[in-house]
């Protein structure tokens, strides 16, 4: 330290300066460390989904609750339905509820069958269950992941009644050839579109082959209402008794919708590619590591139980206008997102087609998937999951089952599924989302190659 009397005005000045700018390169040089650390994790950190909300939905969200305003649904409906291309759209609790009044509506009696994929969301049957109707599981084609229409064929029953073609993950069932079994058959059609907004097969959007079809609006689908799900139907007394049963319902509370709003802006925020690196990514890998376990997968997974009658929520479901005001804005963005997971899926069937070790969904002429999800079937699905992640790219086994060995429907449904059951113990799903750039999808690509290589 110098001396007081050797201390000059000038020689403190001079200091101060080389102190500013030394700070100052200081500053620059973490920053652009930073930035290239940032810019690097976004390329090899992959979540394995991206919420369709945004501060979009968020605002419109806020506004609708602050002005208590409820007239919207009506207006969401009427979009909506203009939007699939059919007469009416009824805003429901959710698909199963859909599903369990228009089975309702179409007067099925106990002991009447309904024909519906052996790999599908337990909820669907489990929901026929409790209208007494006996769900008959079809299997699936392997490679669409979708109905089989000659295991259709075989499983018609004079008791079939009603046939659920599922376009699981958006990727479109082969709807010439259902129609055609359905209509011989006299069945109805009810298309369960709860993957598949706005996916198309020869131009046609998804929902407007069938009788009637069911949407599901949560959180993680591509269009979100918060909570909440979509009827859609050419079938003016189909609609009338849909309508019929929603005004009998209370509206639903507000204090779910206003935490819904909470885990979208949390999901928005953790899954950012620019925040996941450094939040969601580390403390999902090193859970997944220590409990061996998907441990996002745990957290979000329903507990699959039998309705064994009809739940009384249904009857707490009705809509809210925050839902519809949150419908009409994703309305706007749905083909532009959808659009973005399609492309994303068409790079990665083009760059993993030919991976020795995996297997890629295939598709019929005119089918336009909109890759809600793009599975993998590998023969050792847990330990490619681990190398991916120790790639930076988080994968899930997702949460369909091959219903027809559970437990929960024996006694109460019919058919059997190998290649159901096959394909739950071989299938793996890798992030096909909207929000990853061009080098997270070159990442994906090499990480899927080498991991299923054993590397
Ligand atoms: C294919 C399929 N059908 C039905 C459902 C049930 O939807 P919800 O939870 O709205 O009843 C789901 C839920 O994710 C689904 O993926």
């Amino acid at each position: 330290m110098l001396p007081p009397s050797s201390f000059s005005r000038s020689t403190f000045i001079l200091d101060c300066d080389t102190f500013v700018s030394s700070l100052r390169e200081a500053v620059l040089v973490w920053a652009e460390h930073a930035c290239v650390e940032v810019t690097a994790a976004m390329k090899t950190r992959v979540p394995r989904f991206s919420p369709s909300f945004s501060p979009l939905e968020l605002g419109a969200a806020l506004r609708a609750l602050a002005a208590a305003d409820d007239t919207k649904v009506r207006a969401f409906e009427q979009a909506f339905a203009q939007y699939i291309g059919v007469r009416h759209a009824i805003m429901v609790g959710s698909a199963r509820m859909g599903a369990f009044l228009v089975l309702k509506g179409w007067g099925l009696e106990p002991g009447d069958e309904v024909l519906v994929p052996g790999f599908t969301y337990f909820s669907i049957p489990s929901i026929m269950v409790a209208l007494g109707v006996k769900p008959v599981f079809v299997d699936i084609d392997p490679d669409t992941y979708v109905m089989d229409p000659d295991d259709l064929e075989r499983k018609i029953t004079p008791r079939s009644r009603v046939v659920v073609p599922t376009h699981l993950y958006g990727f479109p069932c082969p709807m010439d050839r259902i129609l055609k079994i359905a209509w011989r058959a006299g069945l109805k059609v009810l298309e369960d579109c709860a993957q598949a907004t706005g996916a198309r097969s020869h131009g046609k959007r998804l929902g407007s082959f069938g009788d009637a079809a069911y949407y599901t609006f949560g959180l993680t689908k591509n269009i979100t209402t918060l909570k909440g799900g979509m009827v859609t139907t050419d079938d003016d007394d189909l609609a009338e008794f849909l309508a019929g049963e929603m005004a009998r319902c209370s509206r639903l509370p507000l204090k779910p919708l206003v935490k819904e709003i909470g885990v979208g802006v949390a999901m928005m925020v953790v899954t950012d590619p620019r925040v996941y690196p450094f939040t969601l990514h580390p403390v999902v890998g090193r859970l997944t590591r220590w409990t061996g376990k998907d441990v996002l997968h745990d957290v979000f997974e329903e507990k699959a139980v039998l309705y064994e009658a009809e739940p009384k929520w249904f009857r707490n479901s009705g809509a809210r206008g925050v839902q519809a005001a949150v419908g009409l804005v994703q309305l706007n963005r749905i083909d532009r997102l959808n659009g973005m997971r399609a492309a994303h899926g068409r790079f990665l069937l083009e760059h993993l087609s030919h991976a020795e070790g995996l297997r890629v969904p295939r598709f019929s002429p005119g089918a336009e998937p909109i890759f809600m999800s793009f599975p993998i079937q590998v023969p050792n699905p847990t330990a490619v999951a681990s190398r991916m992640l120790d790639r930076g790219i988080d994968t899930t086994r997702g949460y369909m089952c091959d219903c027809s060995t559970l437990p929960l429907f024996e006694g109460k449904a019919r058919g059997d599924c190998p290649n159901a059951g096959r394909v739950e113990r071989q299938i793996l799903h890798i992030p096909v989302h909207p929000n990853l750039g061009p080098d997270a999808l070159r990442h994906i690509v090499e990480a899927a190659r080498q991991s299923v290589r054993g590397n």
